[in-house]
């Protein structure tokens, strides 16, 4: 099973080719009770969600971004909620049930539908046995610095058990629920998430050199944001459609990645350097590799290693968005010289 490709077909299906055990983590997004118009495929649940569990590594993880439809007699379908019923039926966990906040719903304008405006979707996140990995994504404290005032926890008299106040830390994990906005401009797909959701869950759940999937890849999201990332990616779709157009932006990702750049070496840092230890277990926030030193080369893995030792500052950045890839952060960190502009014969 060759990595880093596109492949048209009916997920469950393509996947059913593929060995037991070989992803890492999948990232997805399943059409939701058709409530957009996929050229009107079939869309063979259950099949897809056992075939996901048989091909996880254990320990993989798999991230489903669901919504519920509206039926005909006003209801909704709670098909999130049966879908994720069904992937704990079969074996997975629900580790993480999660939500993802839209921070710019279109406005419920009719009060025929007597809703307040829907603004979130669940992140099911099961995973077979413990994640394997859990890197996380660390926000500002407010009170940094600062100390804590005295405990709110109480004895089961009401009295306020007492604690010693302590610092507070400059950063603490996020919480589950991420607010991130719709993509407004048009990708052409009808229904892609935003970079943010796949590029946050892949830092999180996996590592560089991991395979991520995306069964149901529309335009390529999940595919593009692994790229970036220094990952593996395997992207399903079963619009020939959509499959091109995931093709053509991992294409133009990609050659953002392109590094004919002269490396800037790194200085030895004593101390520092583990050896040996196994690849799945490698913590995010753990010291560099030495292993990692020996793949010299312009590979985004690479890069994205010598960030996380180097300057986690701009990996950080990187990861909130604020380069449009890898190779720009690199370039800011001074890890990679920028390519000289091209001047013509005088
Ligand atoms: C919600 S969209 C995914 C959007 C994607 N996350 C993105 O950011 O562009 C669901 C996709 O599933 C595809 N699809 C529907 N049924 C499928 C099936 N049985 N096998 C593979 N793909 C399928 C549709 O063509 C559509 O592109």
């Amino acid at each position: 099973m060759d990595r880093n490709q596109v492949i048209c077909g009916e997920a469950s299906k393509v996947m059913a080719s593929w060995p037991d055990e070989s992803i890492d983590l999948t990232v997805t997004s399943p059409p939701y009770d058709n409530l957009r118009d996929y050229k009107g495929y079939d869309f063979p649940f259950e099949e897809i969600a056992l075939e996901l569990y048989r091909i996880s590594k254990p320990g993989g993880v798999v991230v489903w971004v669901v919504n519920d439809a509206t039926d005909k007699n006003g209801s909704k379908t709670g098909t999130s909620y049966k879908q994720a019923l069904f992937f704990m039926e079969i074996g997975f966990r629900l580790h993480l049930p999660m939500i993802w906040e839209k921070t710019n719903p279109t406005p419920q304008t009719t009060l025929r539908s007597r809703r307040y405006t829907p603004s979130f979707e669940y992140m099911f996140v099961f995973s077979k046995g413990a994640p394997a990995t859990y890197n996380p994504i660390e926000q500002k404290c407010k009170n940094a610095g600062k100390r804590s005032g005295s405990s709110s926890q109480r004895k089961p008299s009401g009295e306020k058990r007492p604690r010693a106040s302590q610092m507070i830390k400059p950063t603490k994990p996020l919480t589950n629920v991420w607010q991130i906005p719709v993509l407004k401009n048009g990708s052409g797909h009808p229904a892609p998430f935003p970079d943010e959701i796949a590029l946050r869950h892949i830092r999180s759940w996996s590592n560089p050199g991991d395979t991520i999937l995306d069964p149901m890849a529309g335009s390529g999201t999940t595919l593009v944001a692994a790229a970036r990332l220094g990952r593996k990616y395997l992207g399903i779709d079963i619009s020939q459609d959509y499959c091109d157009m995931a093709a053509k932006r991992i294409e133009a990702e990609t050659a953002q990645l392109s590094l004919d750049l002269p490396i800037i070496e790194p200085q030895p840092r004593p101390g520092l350097h583990q050896h040996g230890g196994d690849r799945r277990s490698r913590n995010w926030n753990q010291p560099y590799n030495c292993n990692h030193e020996k793949k010299r080369g312009n590979s985004a893995e690479y890069l994205i290693d010598r960030l996380r030792r180097d300057h986690p500052d701009i990996l950080d950045r990187l990861h909130s968005g604020e380069f449009r890839s890898v190779r720009a952060a690199a370039i800011a960190a001074g890890v990679v010289r920028a390519r000289e502009p091209h001047r013509g014969h005088s």
